[in-house]
């Protein structure tokens, strides 16, 4: 059986993603942090070929015993995150260095560890889910926009890195997927703001990126509208709707 690493399966794009996998016959190696939440999507998964770990991500003491548990994955899904949010100064120095290393340090961290070993494999592949937020400017999220365009950077340089190797690193740039994010991070009025239109399915993300990470491309975009759109990021008629649409309180 082919063996997946999956962080922040319990709910979102995730546990989309963990559902994805189990209909496809892999084994999962799941994270998480929270007991309860864990819980319940595992028994909605009603799948026998996982492990779940408990791990939280945030922190790099935990981050390296989960690596020491675990075996090299065939594919490491790099998804779990927050939604960190609020204008310049809002956020503490603790909020923004667990937000940073959950999303961005620890991301590496991991990817540093198992994929030379894919590479001496030749084989296996990386899947990072940063956001549309890393191509955008996000005022009122410009941590979140600064990890994001980090975590892309490292990952698309790293699948030209990769060339000529049977090993692909896929970054899947999202926009809005109706999951927990909003609400736990104080965005849920964006829940209500944003029209339906803009919405991608946390299901949608999952193929569209499995599609691609499978041919080995660096990047996607899910979704036809987000794809076409961003064509356009870089017009201030864009900026200007694009502000007005995602304007956080
Ligand atoms: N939803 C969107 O609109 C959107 C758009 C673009 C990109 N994204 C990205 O998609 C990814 C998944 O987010 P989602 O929208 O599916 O959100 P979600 O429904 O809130 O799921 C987040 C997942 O990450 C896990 N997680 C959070 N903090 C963690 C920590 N410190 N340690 C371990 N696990 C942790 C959560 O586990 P616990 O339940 O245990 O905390 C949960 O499984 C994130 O990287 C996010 O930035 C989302």
């Amino acid at each position: 059986m082919k063996k997946a690493l999956l962080t922040g399966f319990s709910s979102g794009i995730g546990f989309a993603y963990a559902k994805h996998l189990a209909n496809n016959g892999w084994h999962l190696d799941l994270v998480s942090q929270n007991k309860e939440r864990s819980l319940s999507a595992l028994e909605d998964l009603n799948y026998d070929h996982c492990s779940v770990h408990s791990c939280n991500l945030s922190s790099s003491d935990e981050l390296h015993n989960l690596m020491k548990e675990i075996s090299t994955p065939d594919l490491l899904i790099a998804n779990a995150g927050i939604g960190i949010n609020g204008s310049v100064g809002k956020n503490s120095s603790r909020d923004i260095q667990d937000a940073t290393y959950l999303m961005f340090g620890g991301v590496i961290g991991l990817i540093e560890y198992f994929l030379p070993k894919m590479k001496e494999k030749n084989s296996g592949r990386v899947v990072i889910i940063s956001s549309i937020g890393a191509l955008i400017p996000m005022p009122k999220s410009s941590i979140y926009a600064a990890i994001k365009s980090g975590i892309y950077a490292y990952g698309r340089s790293l699948n030209e890195e990769l060339e000529n190797t049977n090993v692909s690193v896929t970054v899947s740039l999202p926009g809005y997927v109706r999951t927990n994010i909003h609400q736990r991070s104080g965005l849920e009025h964006l829940t209500r703001k944003i029209p339906n239109w803009m919405w991608v399915s946390a299901d949608k993300v999952v193929t569209e990126t499995e599609k691609a990470s499978i041919k080995g491309k660096s990047r996607i975009i899910p979704g036809f509208l987000y794809r076409i759109t961003s064509i356009f990021f870089n017009l201030k008629i864009t900026k200007i709707i694009w502000k007005t649409l995602n304007a956080r309180k």
